[in-house]
């Protein structure tokens, strides 16, 4: 028998929704097999239950579709673009102090290279370098330096970032590093979703100097069975500054063992062979990439390794930028993040590392939306939860301040993100009236 089309609808209607998005112009769904790698639905709607997407359609449908719990959050689009949020897969957002010196000095003429190698001399205590902010980041507290990152964080959120990726690194002592730790713990309560990453191997502090091995020997023996289960990640930065590739070999299959994943900081100023390492032990991403070949980039797509590109790094340090296309060509996943960090990265804006992905580094809107949202969680190993905007996956959401993709990374400078939605909830939002009011003062 054929059921009427209006009993039929009712039928499939989903009840007690708690949160709808309608009257979308363009939603960036960034599907996991959308053929554009885009996904473009127009005049869509969506919703969601517990966090999680159940529905996606034509906005004209939506009451028909699905039907919102009491007090459920109803967000009119107003006919603008829609994207994924933007996960942030790779930051240093904890740490104490600033480096603005540096970088003014970089701008007449000292390079990175050599700022990070003076740090290594012997004397007085480091102006300069990670160094700096390792000295700098030991005198805080894990309360201080959550409050600090706090703020970075909300920063971030109101750029769009929904999930964010949080290294260690400026601690380098079991102490220092037990209190990043805690400090990253204190950021994981009903904000933007948050992972830890322990860096340990980030450079040897000036009190191994002298003995490097027994760095090596604390971070193996003593700071990967502490922190094992509290971090996600292992990461490590392997250059001529910092580690060796053999010294980083031991380290990271000693943290497979204890169960952590790993990421690495691999050619970003010089070719060691970091990025077959990366490979070779299965890592979950290899960052920075700069000084890649197309063997590496093939490795990396063998062996499904996330190529993480950082921008923002080659923009502040005035670098050539990574071979986005290179990596693209090979076959990899692609991922962009803003390495957020007081000496070569101060910004949290995930919208500027689009912005020179698109400038810069040749990448079309749709391939730098999708590196920075779906890229960006396959580099953190959840590229089935977030990352694009599909049912069953989070309901981890922008809505912008524009009405087509094509607006992305085309606006300089400006904070073009109106709603942030992270599992169904509005945690940021410049539609609410402040007490400025400018839509009465221009007569709407
Ligand atoms: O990812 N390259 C190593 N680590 C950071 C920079 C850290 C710093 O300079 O404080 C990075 O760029
Ligand atoms: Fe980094």
């Amino acid at each position: 028998m054929q059921i009427p089309e209006r009993r039929r609808v009712l039928q499939t209607q989903i009840r007690d929704v708690d949160c709808v998005v309608y009257n979308i112009g363009q939603l960036a769904t960034v599907g996991a097999e959308a053929p554009d790698g885009l996904g473009l639905v127009t005049q869509a709607a969506l919703a969601a239950q517990g966090g999680r997407i159940v529905w996606i359609g034509p906005s004209s449908d939506w009451h028909l579709r699905v039907s919102p719990a009491q007090g459920a959050t109803l967000l009119d689009a107003q006919r603008r673009l829609v994207t994924p949020g933007f996960v942030d897969s790779h930051t240093h957002l904890v740490h104490a102090g600033q480096r603005a010196a540096e970088f003014h000095q970089r701008l007449s003429g000292v390079d990175y290279a050599s700022q990070l190698a003076a740090q290594q001399g012997a004397g007085e205590p480091p102006l300069r370098g990670i160094l700096k902010t390792v000295r700098d980041t030991r005198a805080e507290n894990e309360f201080a330096l959550a409050a600090s990152a706090q703020r970075r964080l909300r920063s971030a959120v109101a750029h769009g970032t929904t999930t964010i990726e949080i290294k260690t690194g400026y601690g380098l002592d079991l102490a220092a590093e037990g209190a990043m730790l805690n400090a990253i713990g204190r950021l994981q309560h009903r904000g933007p979703r948050v992972l830890a990453t322990f860096l340990g191997a980030h450079t040897v502090p000036a009190e191994y100097r002298e003995r490097r091995a027994d760095y090596v020997r604390l971070v193996i023996d003593e700071m990967l069975p502490a922190f094992a289960g509290r971090a996600e990640f292992c990461d490590i930065f392997v250059e001529a500054q910092a580690f060796s590739l053999d010294e980083a070999r031991r380290i990271l299959t000693v943290a497979l063992q204890h169960g952590y994943r790993l990421k690495l900081h691999v050619e970003q100023l010089s070719h060691l062979g970091g990025t077959q390492l990366a490979a070779e032990l299965g890592a979950t991403s290899a960052d920075h990439l700069d000084f890649c070949t197309r063997d590496d980039a093939l490795a990396l797509a063998r062996a499904g390794t996330v190529a993480t590109l950082l921008p923002n790094c080659s923009m502040t340090l005035r670098t050539p930028y990574p071979d986005a296309r290179l990596f693209l060509d090979a076959g990899c996943t692609l991922a962009l993040a803003t390495d957020y960090n007081p000496g070569t990265a101060p910004s949290e804006n995930m919208q500027l590392v689009v912005a020179l992905a698109v400038l810069r580094m040749g990448l079309s809107p749709a391939e730098a939306l999708r590196a920075a949202t779906l890229g960006g969680a396959h580099a953190l190993g959840l590229g089935r939860e977030i990352g694009s905007l599909e049912v069953g996956k989070a309901a981890d959401l922008l809505i912008w301040e524009a009405d087509d993709v094509l607006e992305l990374g085309y606006h300089l400078g400006t904070n073009r993100v109106e709603t942030v939605v992270v599992g169904g909830r509005v945690l940021h939002t410049l539609a609410a009236q402040t007490p400025w009011a400018p839509d009465a003062d221009v007569g709407f």
